[in-house]
């Protein structure tokens, strides 16, 4: 069965204790946690801090999405923060088979991302080496982008590839992933929406319905 990841930067930082209630109450699984740096992406947001805080609080699987620059140095950082998945992008790194030993061998679930303009070449030789292919389908940095069409075929040549390599690696996407799009989207081998602004940018009622659709739909 297909899941949501909904990401905390669209969060309301204010009221987060009550919307993470209305996820856990709802039976999501994941929390995507997107780390920015200003180098990689133009973007700023938060770091181990944040989400070794959150650790104390929340059973739910911490999805740590890193955008940014050499995430090799900073691996040890999120490890210990409580991260369950890792996920660094293909792009910032010039080791990126390295850096996903390195997290591997911590014990914590290794994931590579992709930008919109990177080839699914880049995946050749790390496929030894991975838990999780996170598929950018909005340029990073931002939430609350539109949903870049031609992610579509990308996504479904991912799909088979994975089903060629190691139908054990889970697929993932992020950017624009919203119920009102759902409909292209959930028939085509995804594992794991991240969802942001549709999620939080609602009261707590609406959270709940869109939750609710969102496992209907996926
Ligand atoms: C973008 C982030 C996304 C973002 C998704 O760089 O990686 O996870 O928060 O937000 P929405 O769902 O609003 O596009
Ligand atoms: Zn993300």
């Amino acid at each position: 069965m297909a899941e949501i990841s909904p990401s905390l930067l669209a969060a309301d930082f204010y009221n987060l204790e009550k919307q993470i209630k209305v996820l856990e109450e709802n039976n999501v699984k994941y929390l995507h946690l997107d780390v920015m740096d200003g180098n990689f992406v133009p973007n700023i947001s938060y770091g181990p801090g944040i989400i070794k805080c959150l650790r104390s609080k929340t059973d739910m699987i911490f999805d740590v999405h890193l955008m940014i620059d050499k995430p090799e140095r900073y691996i040890e950082d999120y490890v210990k923060a409580g991260a369950d998945i890792i996920t660094i992008h293909e792009e910032a790194t010039n080791h990126p088979l390295r850096v996903l030993q390195q997290i591997r061998e911590t014990g914590v679930k290794a994931g590579v991302s992709l930008n919109p303009g990177t080839s699914l070449s880049v995946l050749d030789y790390l496929w030894d080496e991975l838990d999780l292919i996170l598929i950018m389908t909005v340029n990073p940095g931002f939430g609350g982008q539109s949903f870049i069409k031609s992610s579509i075929d990308k996504i479904k040549k991912t799909r088979e590839l994975i089903n060629e390599n190691n139908t054990n690696i889970l697929l993932e996407i992020d950017g624009g992933v919203k119920t009102t799009n759902l409909d292209t989207l959930n028939n085509i081998g995804v594992d794991i929406f991240v969802s942001g602004s549709d999620i939080f940018n609602s009261d707590l009622e609406k959270m709940k319905e869109k939750i609710k659709y969102y496992y209907k739909n996926i």
